[in-house]
């Protein structure tokens, strides 16, 4: 929000209608850089007024500047915000429902790698940080989300970013995978206990995104890494885990709650990769097709390629 010379014009309300979430109002945390700001960018450009926790007060700086420029300055807030602290996360949402007069969507996205290395030099103290931040962070958004969202009485969407890292025992970091499965089971719980209040709780899974929490300084070489990491020809983007949470937050997704959708461009579905590690006979580079039939005594039926 900014001062009254900088204030844009209302828009017309057969415009705001088009947008999907046009009226709704979303608290972003991590929403300062990465998939938070694209997710933060696309919610204002269809309609949301947008509150964005984080704890990085230069870069939710220059999202301000870039929000200005872009007129969504007089729907979006910042908020120096350390999603490990109770008193944070419900002054952020707080200050979202009372500026706005309602709070409809909470996307509990704040992250750092945290604890790395072997799990035999992994401190208590890295893993505490590394749950603070990724897994109560993540508690402390729905609990809070849940609290206003159930005495408003009007329901409400609850985002929270999860990890593939979740899912399988070489994705990521041993505390950053336990903390994103803990985002998970979160998710499931807190879905099922407050489907009765209409409020949907979903998590998204991200793949490798090109975010400058994976780029490690190195924007361009990241990029054409994670361009090969994948089945999809393309590098993960912000953009992609943004249109993710565009369809957890708009209705196009009422009756979706519980879910842990995974956006990792074919990643986890490539599994153990056999046609990349045995091409002769599987996939499409195959040189081979037909049946086999393993150790029934029959003969398999082949023809080369
Ligand atoms: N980039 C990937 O490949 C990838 C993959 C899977 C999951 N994720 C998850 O996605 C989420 C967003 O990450 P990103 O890749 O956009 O990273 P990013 O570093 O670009 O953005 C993360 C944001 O979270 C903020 N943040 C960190 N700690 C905080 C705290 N204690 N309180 C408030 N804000 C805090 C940072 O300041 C930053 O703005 C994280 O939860 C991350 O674990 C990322």
């Amino acid at each position: 929000m900014t001062s009254e010379n900088t204030r844009q014009k209302p828009t017309p309300a057969s415009e705001q209608q088009s947008k999907r979430l046009a009226g709704k109002t979303a608290v972003i945390t991590g929403g300062a850089s990465g998939m938070g700001r694209s997710t933060a960018l696309r919610f204002l450009a269809e309609g949301a007024n947008v509150v964005v926790a984080d704890f990085n007060q230069a870069t939710g700086a220059t999202l301000m500047e870039e929000a200005e420029g872009l007129g969504f300055i007089e729907r979006l807030i910042f908020i120096a915000t350390d999603v490990a602290r109770e008193q944070d996360v419900e002054a952020a949402l707080v200050l979202a429902s009372d500026t706005f007069g309602q709070l409809d969507i909470v996307f509990n996205n704040a992250g750092v790698g945290g604890a790395i290395g072997p799990l035999v030099e992994t401190t208590t103290e890295s893993w505490d940080y590394t749950m603070d931040v990724l897994a109560k962070g993540v508690f402390l958004g729905i609990k809070h989300a849940a609290r206003i969202m159930r005495r408003q009485g009007s329901g409400g969407s609850i985002i929270n970013t999860a990890s593939i890292a979740a899912l399988s025992g070489d994705a990521g970091p041993l505390v950053y995978s336990a903390a994103k499965a803990a985002v998970v089971s979160m998710t499931k719980s807190a879905a099922v206990e407050l489907a009765q209040d209409r409020i949907r709780v979903n998590a998204i899974c991200p793949g490798f995104i090109a975010t400058p929490l994976a780029d490690g300084g190195k924007p361009e070489k990241t990029r054409e890494i994670f361009s090969r990491s994948q089945p999809w020809p393309e590098y993960g983007k912000g953009d992609h885990i943004a249109g993710a949470a565009l369809f957890f937050a708009s209705d196009d997704s009422i009756f979706v709650t519980g879910d842990a959708l995974v956006v990792d461009g074919g990643l986890t579905a490539a599994g153990p990769e056999l046609s990349r590690k045995m091409p002769r006979t599987s996939g499409r580079n195959s040189k081979v097709a037909g049946v086999t039939k393993g150790s029934t005594g029959e003969e398999p039926e082949l023809k080369m390629l």
